[in-house]
């Protein structure tokens, strides 16, 4: 946007920014959803600033003016849902900057404070996670604490328990009284995969990145539900601390995180000068791609506390700190075109078609407009020059458009009222973001049932790429899931790409699949709700698919793990004439798995729940897994009072320490082993 110019222009945008700011808190904070970059976010944020401060230079007019006085500007993430603590030491924001120079100021600012260019800095990460405190108290984690709106935050303790190397106890005789260590929640991308992979087969929304997912699990109502995601910590920071004069420089402190072996951040260096403190930096950003966690900047800090007393803090940040936040790589590009996709439920999702270009270490062509109204707010129009950038998102984002590079004869762009694919008119139901096609033979559907049938994670279907898919819809060789059992070599052969032998590889994979495990058929079926650990349990439960089929509500909510709304869903499943005949055809095409019973020792484990934890040198965790679902019983991740047996191997931690204060079965590997020998002693 163009610089507002006269006074009342600048007011205009003044509340306009507010608005905007608000609605961007409101978004990051509370609903851990944001849907702006943090450096458009920051931009928004200085130019406010910028403004204010022209508009109103003594701060008269401030909105906020009489609030900051109490209350550091960070933004709330508190829900009423938590209980609130108060932190010792209020959990304050960072003053950033993308400038070099503007670094070389903030050690200006403190050369004048102090009277000497002789300051001493630490230059750690800026880790891009979610913002948490513990308290320790005589070296014993009491709560675990968020943000919340800087002096109070919610308790959520019970939600990150399970994080593998969150320090329960500090060890040896060096520990503070009292102790707040701050730090940052974060999830791995490979975590992030795995839930968004199991949510799309529950039809389910997926998060936008790993962050939003990790903030999204520290405030589950369940803590249950939040051990089932993987969640890691990193420590940098002290809040309060008594006694007050313990440590007096952060090198200290941080030998100290190091000495007590809990996760501290990788990189810290201490330095002489600012100038050497700008070598780290680049050296930094260099070197945080290798680290487990997400990093967005350098922080710079002062070393010595007797100082940080001395800076002080505004209300928002202290003085003895700034963060260098590291340039997200973006890239301007051309919109040609917007073009719509329909999935296997039938929704229907706007993809933008760019003008390829170079980014973050890819090239890129395609990235998600995610839905009608994201469109519409960002006003995004064909032919436009748009910014993209990948940041922590995995599918490129389009962040905004250039509207000052929009070409003159642009049109809003409208979402079309027909599937792109059938033209059957598309619906939209109450609450949902997404448009859908309500036609379940529309040929974009059944390829996407197809590909979803074919996955690695249901059947497994090898040679059935995309190509193919794609062609057997197109020639009416497969109109429902079930023909592809009626496919012959000689149809395969006609296939564009395909001779002799691959034409019988790909009949061969298929006929194989008949053999696959009853789970992988359920799971395949794509029944709203279920992915695969609900498949596993429906059928250890009911064996085949006709027992679950007459399965009533009563029976199916009876199983651990499957609640009412997944019962519901099986049940709507199977009450549709449209399925009730596709799994006649199933049957009749001889796939029709059972869970078969080992004869000989039968399944003796029927009702038992082990737990893994640690590593085991005999197998894998993922073999003892199959070993134990073989025997009838279920391998969970999280310790409760239901499971039977915790099988701890070296290195086990919270799971372990749980397992015992609830008086659960540990087993050592040797005893584990023993009892897959004999598994009726169990
Ligand atoms: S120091 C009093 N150091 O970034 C200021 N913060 O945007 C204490 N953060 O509130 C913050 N890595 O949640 C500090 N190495 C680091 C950090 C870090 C991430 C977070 C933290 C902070 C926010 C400021």
């Amino acid at each position: 946007m163009s610089s507002p110019q006269s006074e009342k222009e600048k007011t205009a945008r003044l509340q306009q920014l507010r608005a905007e700011i608000k609605h961007h808190d409101e978004l990051y904070y509370r609903q851990a959803q944001p849907d702006i970059s943090d450096q458009v976010y920051d931009q928004k944020k200085r130019e406010l600033d910028d403004l204010q401060t022209e508009l109103d230079p003594l701060g008269l007019f401030s909105e906020t003016q009489n609030q900051q006085a109490t209350k550091p500007d960070v933004g709330d993430d508190r829900l009423d849902a938590f209980t609130s603590h108060r932190h010792l030491q209020p959990m304050l924001s960072l003053d950033n900057t993308y400038d070099e120079q503007e670094f070389f100021e903030f050690d200006q600012r403190l050369q004048r404070i102090f009277g000497t260019d002789n300051l001493t800095y630490v230059v750690e990460p800026k880790i891009d996670g979610v913002a948490i405190s513990l308290t320790y108290q005589k070296g014993r984690l009491i709560t675990a604490t968020t943000r919340g709106n800087g002096v109070e935050g919610d308790i959520v303790t019970q939600n990150i328990l399970h994080i593998e190397g969150l320090p329960q106890v500090l060890p040896g005789s060096s520990v503070p009284d009292l102790i707040e260590i701050r730090g940052e929640i974060f999830m791995s991308h490979q975590e992030f995969e795995r839930i968004n992979e199991e949510r799309e087969k529950k039809n389910l929304p997926l998060y936008a990145n790993p962050r939003n997912l990790a903030a999204g699990t520290v405030k589950l109502l369940d803590p249950k539900e939040a051990r089932q995601r993987k969640l890691e910590i990193v420590l940098y920071g002290l809040g309060g601390c008594q006694p007050v004069n313990h440590f007096s420089t952060l090198s200290e402190f941080h030998q100290a995180l190091l000495d007590w072996e809990v996760p501290a951040v990788e990189y810290f260096r201490k330095v002489p000068h600012a100038k050497e403190a700008w070598q780290s930096i680049v050296e930094l950003d260099e070197l945080r791609h290798g680290y487990g966690y997400p990093t967005d900047g350098a922080v710079i800090k002062l070393d010595s506390f007797a100082q940080h007393t001395e800076a002080g803090s505004t209300s928002k940040s202290p003085r003895w700190a700034i963060a260098y936040k590291f340039e997200t790589e973006r890239q301007e590009t051309t919109l040609e075109d917007i073009r719509l996709q329909v999935g296997r439920t039938g929704a229907v999702t706007p993809v933008a078609w760019l003008t390829p270009v170079q980014l973050a270490g890819t090239q890129v062509s395609r990235a998600s407009l995610h839905n009608a109204d994201e469109i519409a707010r960002k006003d995004i129009r064909i032919g436009d020059r748009v910014i993209v950038e990948k940041a922590g998102e995995i599918i490129p984002q389009v962040v905004e458009v250039v509207l000052s590079k929009r070409p003159a004869q642009s049109i809003p762009f409208t979402f079309p009222d027909s599937c792109p694919s059938c033209t059957t008119s598309v619906v939209r139901e109450a609450g949902e973001a997404a448009w859908k096609c309500p036609n379940p033979d529309c040929p974009e559907q059944v390829k996407g049932r197809l590909r979803y049938f074919a996955s690695r994670g249901c059947m497994d279907i090898d040679h059935l790429g995309e190509a193919v898919v794609e062609q057997l819809v197109e020639q009416n060789l497969v109109a429902r899931t079930s023909d592809l059992y009626r496919l012959t070599t000689e149809q395969a052969c006609n296939l564009e790409g395909f001779a002799e032998k691959s034409a019988e590889n790909l009949i061969r994979s298929i006929a194989q699949s008949k053999d696959q495990e009853l789970w992988r058929l359920l799971c395949a079926l794509g029944i709203k709700h279920v992915g695969a650990a609900a498949a596993k349990d429906l059928a250890r439960s009911f064996r085949s698919l006709s027992k679950l089929a007459e399965a009533s509500m009563e029976q199916l909510v009876s199983i651990d793990g499957i609640g009412e709304i997944m019962a519901l869903s099986i049940r709507q499943y199977f009450e549709d004439p449209g399925n009730q005949s596709l799994l006649a055809d199933f049957a009749s095409l001889g796939v029709s798995p059972e869970l078969e019973i080992n004869e000989s020792t039968g399944t003796p484990w029927v009702g038992k729940t082990f737990v893994l934890t640690g590593s085991l040198t005999a197998m894998t965790r993922d073999e003892a897994g199959s070993r134990i679902e073989a025997l009838g019983g279920k391998s969970s991740s999280s310790v409760s009072k239901r499971t039977t047996f915790l099988v701890a191997g070296p290195g086990a931690g919270s799971k372990l320490d749980k397992a015992q204060k609830l008086g659960v079965s540990v087993l050592d590997e040797s005893a584990f082993l023993a009892l897959l020998e004999n598994p009726e002693s169990a």
